[in-house]
């Protein structure tokens, strides 16, 4: 138990690191909370400091997920349940712990410490943590992402269902009982997060992905 909580405040001060205010600051020397939509993640650097910052933005926040989770997982197979450095717990085993991890990654993001407990909306970080969680789930829910966020051009709508799906999708590839209740927090977490975005989807006024170029100011 003492691995796992240190797991879980490992992957909750790594997830909450600000990738997209950092990057944003450092290459377009802008406070991304001040433009755009005023999120921190990949499609607001994309809107607000152009595509490069927008690509290292989605690699880092999702790489911090996906690191999080995996080195987690090594340290519970090894410290917690005496495998070898090289197993890592089976997929089929997805039980509370591992959902628990993923859980507070994303949580780590969206209530960053480094913030005030204010972050992002969850999607990048989600997805990098959710390959090295359930990487079957994850790649579904980005079916679902890119069949609603292509055609429209609204991320958010993607984004959105996506994580309305996690538990669907988590429950179909092994996720049973009480490890699915950390999910569904994930789910409202994400949903809630994205409050803004639903209102102006329901307005008609959302902001349809962008990508600002070097010459616009
Ligand atoms: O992942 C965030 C995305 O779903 C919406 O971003 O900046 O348009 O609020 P944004």
């Amino acid at each position: 138990l003492l691995t796992f909580a240190l797991c879980a405040i490992g992957c909750f001060l790594v997830c909450g690191i600000p990738c997209g205010l950092i990057i944003a600051r450092v290459s377009a020397h802008i406070d991304v909370r001040d433009v755009g939509s005023g999120n921190i993640g990949m499609t607001n650097v994309a809107r607000s400091a152009g595509a490069g910052a927008a690509v290292a933005t989605l690699l880092c926040d999702a790489g911090k997920g996906f690191l999080a989770i995996m080195l987690s997982r090594l340290a519970l197979a090894h410290f917690a349940f005496g495998g070898d450095w090289a197993s890592t717990l089976p997929t089929a085993e997805l039980g509370w712990m591992t959902t628990s991890l993923y859980a507070l990654c994303v949580l780590g993001h969206v209530f960053s410490p480094y913030l005030g407990f204010h972050g992002g909306k969850g999607i990048s970080v989600g997805l990098g943590a959710g390959l090295g969680f359930c990487w079957n789930a994850t790649l579904s829910m980005l079916g679902v992402f890119i069949v609603l966020a292509v055609p429209s051009g609204y991320v958010s709508l993607g984004s959105i269902f996506a994580a309305l799906s996690l538990s669907f999708f988590s429950a179909a590839f092994g996720v049973r009982g009480m490890a699915l209740v950390p999910l569904c927090l994930v789910s409202a977490t994400v949903v809630w997060a994205h409050r803004s975005n639903i209102k102006k989807l329901l307005a008609g006024s959302e902001r349809k992905f962008s990508v600002r170029h070097k010459d616009s100011s």
